[in-house]
């Protein structure tokens, strides 16, 4: 007889689901300052189930794809796949994403129960290109010519609402610039 194994998520498993959201606000670099863009965004977390590291570490795990289109013409301009992972016997979420600019983020940070406002869900991660537990990794031309030097995010999870805010530090163009994005999501499925 087959059991239907049931996972904890930990304060992940209000994100599995469909999402959607159209109050997104980019500051991105340009080479004459910065450019602001308004965008609509669809983000889906599925389940991918327990993982064992070996033979101790035991996570659980979801994957996502974010799509990102330009409000004004509905064009994507950025696309982004990963994993959320709950380290519950560490108290820590790991989040590892990729861009398709070639680089890769694997961000941490340690959760822990505290008291909600309104079955809020706050989540921090964190990553630095010099840190050696949560690092960057990029290509040799994005080293040299758009450096991803730190990374953070936020996400608000409060039922069917989902809110983030994050802050990609870059060395650009010649100076340190902090490129951030924002969005307000609701569930769809
Ligand atoms: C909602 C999420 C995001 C949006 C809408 C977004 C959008 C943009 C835009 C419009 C640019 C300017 C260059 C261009 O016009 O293509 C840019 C540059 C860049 N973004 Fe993002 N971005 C997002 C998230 C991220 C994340 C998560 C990372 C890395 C962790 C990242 C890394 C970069 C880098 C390295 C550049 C510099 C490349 C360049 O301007 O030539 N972005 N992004």
């Amino acid at each position: 007889m087959s059991q239907t194994i049931q996972i904890d998520y930990g304060p992940l498993t209000g994100l599995i689901g469909d999402w959607h959201g159209q109050k997104g606000v980019d500051i991105a670099p340009d080479p004459d300052g910065e450019e602001k863009n308004l965008y609509y965004e669809s983000l889906a977390f599925t389940e991918v189930g327990e993982v064992v590291n070996a033979e101790t570490q035991k996570l659980a795990v979801l994957r996502y794809q974010q799509k990102v289109h330009h409000l004004a013409n509905d064009k994507v301009f950025h696309d982004e796949t990963g994993y959320w992972i709950w380290d519950a016997d560490r108290e820590t979420i790991m989040h590892s994403l990729q861009i398709p600019r070639a680089v890769s983020v694997m961000a941490g940070g340690i959760w822990r129960q505290t008291v909600q406002k309104q079955n809020e869900i706050v989540i921090n991660v964190a990553a630095r290109a010099d840190d050696q537990d949560w690092g960057i990794i990029q290509s040799p031309f994005m080293r040299d010519n758009a450096k991803t030097e730190e990374f953070n995010r936020q996400l608000i999870i409060a039922d069917d609402r989902l809110s983030y805010t994050q802050t990609t530090v870059l060395d650009i163009y010649g100076k340190q610039f902090k490129h951030t994005d924002q969005n307000e999501l609701q569930r769809t499925l």
